[in-house]
């Protein structure tokens, strides 16, 4: 079909899981060494305003553990500015970030927040970080992002999961077509695709199947199946979903 997508392994809850022991085990830094060895393309960490999972030294720590590109997943404020301007993640991504919720709940408002943004991805890009925008498949967000000279957007995949969950498999179609216009829009504006959240073994195939898309950010999945089968083993089986979904 077209060439290999890249998966990008999001270690964060190795990091939930140390936390909630306090001390040193599991430790994000195995994590990543496992994730390079195992087919991985790419390290996923979100520093959150909380810190409840990765916390300011495992940035280093994890950067020491693996030649991959991390993608540091970021809210747009101050404190974290300063923090990738130091830290030059290959990737920085802005995500909308509330204390409340358990995960990214949403893709940013960037048409709204044009003004918010724009001086902070500025300042990264100037500083050597591709910057990318974690949206919903919207064509006015897409469209926004772009005017904010974005070099990736993300595209949320949680509602097409959780159509795909709920046995929602028309309404789940229509996400995906809107996942698939919005990534070929992308391409067209010259921005790079990716997308993720939520994807499953389930869920992975229909959206790896859209060629214009590059990278797949997939992390709790990943990291609840390693539970059972070890973390090699549940990225090569993430990968090799990938792999056939492009053959
Ligand atoms: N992409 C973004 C922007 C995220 O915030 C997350 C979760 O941290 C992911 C991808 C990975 O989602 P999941 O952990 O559900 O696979």
């Amino acid at each position: 079909m077209s060439e290999r997508i890249r998966l990008g392994v999001n270690i964060d809850h190795v990091a939930t899981i140390r936390n909630a022991r306090g001390g040193l085990h599991p430790d994000p830094f195995r994590a990543a060494e496992i994730v390079s060895g195992a087919g991985g393309d790419g390290l996923t960490i979100h520093l959150r305003e909380d810190r409840r999972h990765i916390r300011d030294e495992d940035l280093q720590r994890v950067r020491d553990a693996s030649e991959l590109p991390i993608n540091l997943e970021m809210a747009a404020t101050p404190e974290m500015l300063d923090i990738a301007l130091r830290f030059k993640p290959e990737t920085a991504m802005f995500v909308p970030e509330k204390r409340e919720e358990r995960t990214t709940e949403g893709g940013l408002d960037a048409a709204r927040q044009h003004n918010h943004l724009a001086p902070f991805i500025r300042q990264l890009k100037d500083n050597g970080s591709k910057v990318s925008l974690f949206i919903e498949p919207d064509m006015v967000q897409l469209a926004a992002a772009h005017q904010l000279g974005a070099s990736i957007t993300e595209f949320h995949t949680g509602r097409f999961v959780e159509l795909c969950q709920a046995g929602e498999g028309a309404l789940a179609g229509e996400e995906l077509e809107r996942i698939r216009a919005c990534a070929e829009r992308a391409v067209e504006l010259g921005i790079e695709p990716q997308a993720g959240h939520g994807l499953t073994y389930d869920t992975v195939t229909p959206i790896a199947e859209i060629p214009e898309l590059t990278e797949l950010n997939i992390g709790h999945f990943i990291i609840g199946e390693a539970v059972f089968v070890g973390l090699e083993a549940a990225i090569r089986e993430m990968r090799r979903l990938m792999d056939e979904a492009r053959a």
